[in-house]
């Protein structure tokens, strides 16, 4: 290898260039000073000439990375090579240098490659990086990835890719037409983000150099979610037991359904299923997002004992998907509904004459609740006349006992239902039964009997008595109607008295005359204005009053018309003869029957007769002389005691005579021209008698009966009847003046003692006008009884007396 020996435009112009072909080589990164080439020897150059020939590199940039050394004429290294910086990618690195020399000038030009070492590793431009792939990413899908670099060139670049092993990635090499390697992953298994939602890759590259060089790449994937899973409940069918009575917002379950997505495809929201029940959704609420489901309404048993909740959970990917599940709630019986009590029929009101035993009202008990918590018994208040009788849940109502209205029109029946719960609920029915009246009870005089007392004489209209009945039955069948009944003395006893229909007041119909009738007996009807009226009756004793109406009626002597046989008186009659009496009678009672007798001064001679003035004789009252008037005339008034009095005279002419009659000593029966009525006189007399005998006697009664501390005793007035009283009583009525019109002896409940009465009479009184009543025990007349005591009484009365005995 010559230099100069080629193209060479420095020796053509006196100084050329020796350009040759010597080349060198020499590795990179050699020590400073080593040699690459012997200069001098291949350019033909003497070693001893060259410092003389000035031996040098010619450019600067030759000078910077060689030096010649001039001793040997070698070239050196004189600074680190690095092949890659001084030519970068190109697969040769060949750098020219000159080389001049002087004397003469020379310019040599050599060439040096720089041989590459294998002196850098491969690298990634991006040591980490990550990938984000979806896990639905179908399998044997390419994920391109970054090539390795490497500044060696040849051998040394990167030659090879490998992956760490791996569970779902393979690694696959392109090789370019230049050479290139292209390194992708190709997804070997499919992806699952709820598996692994990560895999770490280590990519290494390595080169070909000897020793190998690599560099690695770290590859992250992130697997992507994808809406693949459906939220999950732990079981399809969830069982819960409630109670019925569980209060509303009570926590019933708490469902969780799990979704393994992420983000929105793992938001779970909880709704009812499609089917869900109306009732369902009023009486459970469930919350969307925690799942929670609690009662939101009352739970009955009674409704429904089971409940069906279909619950859907959905999340919020795209699409959505739903996982399901269903509750079954059985809801337990809790004894909350009281018993029922429905009145089906009811008679009301109820008639009194209802028989025992009758049923009166129906009723239904139900109790919604079931088992024992159901069961229901029926009680009634025990103190009415009701009872239930029950035929299952069928109940009735009946009557216990009879009935009577009178007593109680109205019952306040209490029906208390209760179940077998335990706390046992109750139910009270409270009926308001009326007892309707039945014309049961006739109507009933206040009093046995009734008096009343009438004067006679009195106009007719006079209001007589008043007569009360009382009924207790109800409405029409206490309506009372007073009427009178009967005949008296063969006449219709309504021509005597007329009674008001409604208020019982009797009133007189016509005058009375007590000569005629003293007592009349009037038999009063009441009835009700029930249907089948009821009737009572009583009797009304009208006592007719004695007035003082009748005049004295003289007996004896005979009546006024006729011219008076004179009466003989013989002269020598002594003081005290009986001349005649006078006999009067007077048709009225007691006092106004009571006649005195007065001579009147109108007499001829008033001094020369007395008369007495209770029996009617007339005596003479000295001795008779013959100067005296020989037909004397007597005028005699006979006076009653009635007020006023009535008076009647009579004259009696009493003749004088001389000669006297043997039988004019005899006593004289005066009564013998009255015959026909003998009784009347000594009537009288005896009526007289009786007055005092009887006031005396019943004085001494009242007495010794208030002595005995039996009774009290009561004057009676107008109607005034006698009741019976627990205890014997006396009444009886005085007349002002001391004359007893009637007596009433009364004995409580007509019992044995009732019997020691006893009445007797005198003979007199035989034909007597007394009234005896409820006399059964009354004994039998004893004339001449005079004896009277306390509990056996004889009573001996006058014509104007009454004895009334009950
Ligand atoms: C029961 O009697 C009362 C009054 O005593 C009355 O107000 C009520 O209406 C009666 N009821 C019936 C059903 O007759
Ligand atoms: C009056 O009552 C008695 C018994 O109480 C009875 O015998 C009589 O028939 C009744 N008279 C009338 C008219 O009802």
């Amino acid at each position: 290898l010559i230099g100069c020996t080629g193209t060479d435009l420095f020796s053509l112009c006196g100084w050329g260039w020796v350009s040759g072909q010597i080349r060198y080589s020499v590795l990179e990164e050699s020590e400073v000073g080593t040699a690459v080439g012997n200069v001098a020897q291949d350019l033909g150059l003497k070693v001893e000439q060259l410092a003389g020939r000035r031996l040098r590199l010619g450019s600067e940039e030759s000078r910077q990375h060689f030096a010649v050394r001039l001793d040997s004429g070698v070239l050196v290294v004189s600074e680190r090579l690095d092949r890659e910086r001084l030519c970068g990618a190109a697969s040769s690195c060949v750098l020219s240098v000159q080389v001049v020399a002087e004397n003469p000038l020379q310019l040599f030009r050599l060439e040096v490659e720089i041989l590459d070492l294998n002196d850098n590793s491969p690298s990634f431009p991006t040591a980490r990086r990550s990938l984000r792939i979806a896990e639905s990413a179908a399998v044997a899908t390419r994920f391109p990835l970054e090539s390795a670099q490497d500044p060696d060139v040849g051998t040394n670049a990167v030659g090879s890719y490998r992956l760490n092993p791996n569970s779902h990635f393979s690694l696959d090499v392109k090789q370019l037409q230049d050479g290139k390697l292209f390194p992708e992953l190709v997804l070997e298994r499919a992806l699952d983000r709820e598996e692994r939602p990560e895999l770490q890759l280590v990519l290494t590259a390595v080169d070909g150099g000897s020793p190998a060089r690599s560099g690695t790449a770290q590859i992250t994937v992130q697997v992507l979610d994808i809406n693949d899973n459906a939220p999950a409940f732990d079981r399809a069918t969830y069982k819960v037991q409630i109670p019925e009575n569980t209060p509303v917002g009570a926590l019933l379950l708490q469902l969780n359904a799990s979704d393994p997505d992420e983000g929105p495809n793992g938001e779970t929201q909880y709704s009812f299923g499609v089917h869900t029940s109306e009732a369902v959704r009023r009486l459970f609420a469930l919350d969307p997002h925690s799942g929670e489901v609690r009662v939101s309404g009352e739970l009955d048993f009674e409704e429904s004992p089971f409940y069906e909740i279909h619950v859907r959970a959905r999340d919020r990917g795209v699409p959505e998907m739903e996982g399901h599940c269903v509750l079954q709630v059985e809801v337990e019986d809790a004894n909350d509904n009281p018993p029922e009590v429905l009145l089906t029929s009811l008679l009301n009101p109820v008639p009194e004459d209802t028989p025992p035993e009758t049923v009166v009202g129906l009723f239904n008990v139900r109790d919604r609740d079931s088992g024992a918590n159901g069961d229901v018994s029926l009680e009634i208040s025990p103190s009415v006349p009701f009872a239930v009788r029950s035929l299952q849940n069928h109940f009735s109502l009946v009557t216990r006992q009879s009935l009577d209205r009178e007593t109680t029109s109205q019952y306040v029946v209490q029906l208390i239902a209760q179940d077998g719960g335990s706390p046992a609920l109750t139910t009270s029915l409270t009926l308001l039964l009326n007892v309707s009246d039945v014309n049961d009870n006739p109507p009933r005089f206040l009093q046995p009997s009734y008096d009343a007392f009438v004067p006679e004489n009195s106009p007719p209209g006079s209001l007589l008595c008043t007569v009360s009945a009382s009924d207790p039955d109800d409405g029409d069948n206490s309506l009372l109607v007073y009427s009178i009944e009967g005949h008296v003395q063969g006449a219709p006893a309504s021509s005597y008295v007329h009674i008001n229909p409604n208020d019982g007041n009797l009133y007189a119909q016509r005058t009375f005359d007590f000569e005629l009738l003293q007592v009349l007996p009037i038999s009063v009807a009441v009835r009700d204005s029930g249907s089948l009226p009821l009737h009572a009756n009583v009797t009304v004793y009208i006592f007719v009053l004695d007035q003082n109406d009748h005049s004295p009626t003289i007996l004896h002597p005979a009546g006024n018309g006729d011219v008076p046989t004179p009466e003989r008186v013989p002269l020598s009659a002594p003081p005290g003869y009986l001349v005649t009496k006078v006999t009067a009678v007077d048709a009225d009672a007691g006092y106004n029957a009571w006649l005195s007798y007065r001579l009147l001064p109108e007499s001829t001679e008033p001094s020369l007769f007395h008369v007495s003035q209770y029996t009617g004789e007339v005596r003479t009252a000295r001795v008779l002389r013959d100067t005296d008037v020989a037909v004397q005339q007597l005028l005699i008034l006979v006076a009653d005691n009635g007020d006023p009095p009535l008076s009647t005279t009579v004259t009696i002419s009493v003749a004088l005579e001389e000669e006297a009659l043997e039988e004019s000593y005899k006593p004289r029966d005066f009564l013998a021209g009255a015959k026909e009525k003998p009784d009347l006189t000594l009537y009288l007399i005896i009526a007289l008698a009786a007055v005092s005998t009887v006031a005396l006697a019943t004085v001494t009664l009242l007495a010794a009966w208030c002595l005995m501390g039996s009774a009290g005793w009561a004057l009676v007035g107008c109607c005034r009847g006698s009741a019976r009283k627990p205890t014997s009583h006396f009444h009886g009525q005085l007349k002002p003046d001391g004359f007893i019109k009637y007596l009433d002896v009364g004995r409580a409940g007509l019992g044995s003692q009732a019997q020691n009465y006893t009445s007797c009479f005198s003979p007199m009184s035989e034909q007597s006008d007394f009234l005896f009543r409820g006399g059964e025990d009354l004994k039998s007349r004893s004339p001449g009884c005079s004896f009277c005591s306390v509990l056996g009484m004889c009573w001996d009365f006058s014509h104007s007396l009454a004895l009334r005995y009950y």
